[in-house]
């Protein structure tokens, strides 16, 4: 686990200064990717180079699922690597310092190591199965609070929120009457390092890709905390629902997912 450890923080400290190098000096390099408000930059595309160059160089037959290339590699191997270059692209395109690399390991389907480096933070976070969860290298835990009305939360909404009424927006309003409050952070990767390093209390969100929360679910689980469906079932990556929390907010927090009332009911 070390060796992958250490070669994914090479290539997200590398990654992250390009990201520095770029921000606020993007200009006209700033597009649409397909749906509206998914925006890609010159940033996220040198930035996924570095990593790949990285990652191929000393892990040649690895597979690899980044999100500006797409899978690369033998996909048919056992270790998969699930990079995002620039998590928070919209946050990072208005110069909003909220936004990340996150590179996650997967081996046999399972996320077992993560590295998120916030690099205008210099915050670097990191987890490997059996190896505990740091932040700037010194050991992190998840939080203790106990009830919902005392919690902290953090959600995201999807960019394909105006095209269906699972938009997570009721889900949005009803715990943030629940709570102590919900951040909409527009990063995944670093929702779930603030959970694991108990800034917050806890994370939901649909629509999220894998390499969204490879890295942050195992530092989430390394640092304590609990990763599953909403109903607290096993996470299926691939149904894009994520459910973290401390663990002690967990089934409180998974009983109001699935019981939300809709919003029209609100007003
Ligand atoms: C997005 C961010 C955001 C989340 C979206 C993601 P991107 O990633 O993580 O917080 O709400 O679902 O797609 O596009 O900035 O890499
Ligand atoms: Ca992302
Ligand atoms: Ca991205």
């Amino acid at each position: 686990m070390q060796i992958f450890l250490d070669i994914a923080t090479e290539a997200a400290l590398a990654a992250g200064v390009v990201l520095q190098d770029y921000l606020g000096k993007l200009e006209d390099a700033i597009t649409e990717k397909g749906r509206p408000g998914d925006l890609v930059t010159a940033a996220d595309k040198a930035s996924e180079q570095v990593i790949l160059e990285i990652l191929r160089r000393h892990f040649p037959q690895h597979s690899i699922l980044a999100e500006e290339s797409g899978k690369l590699g033998n996909q048919d191997n056992e270790f998969l690597w699930a990079i995002d270059p620039l998590d928070g692209t919209t946050n990072y395109a208005h110069q909003y310092p909220c936004f990340a690399v996150s590179i996650g390991l997967f081996i046999q389907g399972m996320p077992k190591v993560g590295v998120i480096y916030d690099p205008f933070h210099n915050e670097l976070f990191r987890a490997a199965a059996g190896l505990g969860a740091t932040r700037n290298r010194r050991p992190i835990q998840v939080s203790e609070t106990t009830e919902l009305s005392k919690s902290l939360l953090v959600s995201g909404f999807a960019y394909d929120r105006r095209e269906t009424a699972d938009n997570n927006y009721a889900e949005f309003c009803h715990l943030t009457h629940l709570t102590q409050g919900v951040r909409r952070g527009g990063s995944a990767s670093l929702d779930l390092a603030y959970v694991a390093c108990g800034r917050l209390d806890g994370y939901w969100e649909r629509g999220i890709a894998p390499w969204d929360v490879a890295a942050g679910i195992i530092l989430v689980q390394e640092a304590g905390g609990k990763v599953t469906a909403y109903d607290g079932s096993p996470i299926q990556i691939e149904s894009g629902r994520i459910l973290a929390t401390n663990g002690y907010l967990h089934d409180s927090l998974s009983q109001t997912l699935i019981q939300v009332p809709p919003l029209s009911t609100w007003t």
